[in-house]
């Protein structure tokens, strides 16, 4: 199975999906750009899960906090005394391991390890006794460094949601139940990397902070465990890949009363992909406290303030990226081409979701050496360009483009050949299927447009 990671990082790597932050500096260890394929699927996983979560919704409502907020914010939230990870050091090379990693067996394989509390590093098996090592990131406030200036980045987003909950309650005349919503950086300063974007440094969490009458908390709970879970069936993740894991008592965090995860089977294996937590009105309760603030809920039919309880749902955007990624990966022995004698290749088709796939349309000239053709595939690429993210390609055989497109993902291919000059039709190929249809160009925007929205392609024949 690490085979085939491989060959995913390979192609992530190669076509434009993620970078190595600083590879030319020799890289940063968990630390990853996305390159221009990458962020455009960011992005469109980012609208989607807007419009679901915000747009469709009614009482859900979107913010942008900052990254760094007042220090107090961490003491309340439960942060830093709460925010750690057991810390070992190899006597041996002084390096240092997540000592829960290091007893479940994470290492064995990789370098010298090839038992359980073995050092990857050096195959050393003494280690210093755990000493908890707080996962926020330092940094200063203005021009002095000071502990009076000292705060953290962010990492969870969930925080501004908290301490903005009153100002949303009323400029937004809400009422529970209601939600406020945020996609946002996050950093955590993690003992253990690797799985390549699984578990990094920086990263963008998608979470929802849905306020709740309290004794109402589990009936919503499993609601939202529903609605998260089918967010990833709708993005395309096959149902047997994705399975629930209830966390016992001892692993919750410190503001949690019930805790499931989503995981997805990656290659690696079954891995936390998102989870719905039960933050009770630890939160609110905290942040009153400590800042003085009045954060309760005034329950007119109750004639009583209290605070609500809150329900969370909560999503690191890289993590979906890479998942998908898996899911979407496909190689087909000798190719799909049945018309033409199979190759000896491999051909790899990345039949990911069409509302998340970066690019939407490949524009092909049949030749790039006949000027007509170039400058009428020209035209319909400065013409379909303002409304879907396109692609114009005119090297090598046209076999070959639609398999370069494959393997990105491209949605639908429109060739423009010979015909095209006499009817002002264009050929246009489905990724998934490879059917072929002629369509007049005057029509293309809107059929490419309902294609992409879900309609089925054959219709427009
Ligand atoms: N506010 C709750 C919270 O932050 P979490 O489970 O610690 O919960 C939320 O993180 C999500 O962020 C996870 O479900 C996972 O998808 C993603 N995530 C967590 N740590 C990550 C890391 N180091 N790198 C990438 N994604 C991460």
């Amino acid at each position: 199975m690490q085979e085939v990671m491989a060959k995913i990082i390979s192609l992530a790597k190669r076509r434009g999906f993620v970078f190595q932050s600083s590879e030319i500096y020799g890289g940063v260890e968990g630390l990853w750009d996305l390159g221009p394929l990458g962020a455009l699927m960011k992005k469109n996983l980012r609208d989607f899960w807007i419009k679901r979560f915000v747009l469709e919704e009614e009482n859900i409502f979107l913010v942008e906090g900052t990254i760094l907020m007042h220090p107090k914010v961490w003491e309340a939230s439960g942060h830093l005394e709460h925010f750690t990870d057991p810390l070992i050091e190899c006597k041996n090379c002084h390096f240092r391991y997540r000592a829960d990693h290091m007893v479940a067996g994470r290492f064995i394989g990789q370098g010298k390890a090839e038992e359980k509390n073995q050092c990857p590093n050096c195959g050393g098996k003494e280690f210093t006794e755990p000493r908890m090592f707080n996962l926020m990131f330092k940094t200063f406030l203005g021009p002095v460094e000071d502990k009076a200036h000292l705060t953290y980045l962010r990492p969870e987003t969930a925080q501004s949601m908290f301490t903005n909950f009153e100002k949303v309650l009323r400029t937004m005349r809400a009422k529970l139940p209601f939600g406020i919503a945020q996609t946002g950086r996050s950093f955590r300063n993690e003992i253990t990397l690797g799985d390549f974007i699984f578990r990094t440094r920086e990263f963008e969490i998608a979470e929802i902070e849905f306020f709740v009458k309290p004794g109402e908390d589990e009936r919503y709970f499993e609601i939202w465990l529903n609605k998260w879970e089918k967010f990833f069936l709708d993005l395309g993740i096959k149902k047997e890949n994705l399975r629930r894991f209830e966390h016992p008592k001892e692993s919750l965090a410190h503001y949690s009363k019930r805790t499931v995860d989503i995981e997805y089977k990656f290659p690696f294996g079954w891995q936390e992909l998102a989870g719905v937590a039960n933050r009770t009105d630890y939160d609110l309760k905290r942040h009153s406290e400590f800042s003085g603030q009045d954060l309760r809920y005034f329950d007119e039919e109750k004639n009583k303030k209290y605070y609500p309880y809150v329900i969370e749902p909560t999503v690191g955007l890289e993590r979906i990226i890479l998942a998908l990624l898996c899911e979407a990966y496909q190689e087909i022995p000798g190719g799909r081409t049945k018309t033409t004698k199979p190759t000896k290749e491999i051909e790899v088709l990345l039949k990911l979701d069409k509302k998340i796939a970066p690019i939407k349309v490949a524009v092909l000239p049949l030749v790039k050496n006949k000027p007509e053709l170039v400058k009428k595939a020209k035209e319909v690429y400065q013409m379909l360009k303002p409304y879907f993210v396109c692609q114009y390609d005119e090297l090598g055989s046209i076999g070959r483009r639609y398999r370069r497109g494959d393997e990105i993902g491209v949605v639908f291919s429109a060739t423009i050949d010979f015909q095209t000059l006499k009817d002002d039709t264009v050929t246009i190929r489905d990724r998934d299927t490879m059917e072929q249809k002629r369509i007049r160009i005057p029509e293309l925007g809107d059929i490419l447009q309902k294609a992409l929205e879900g309609e089925k392609f054959l219709k427009f024949g």
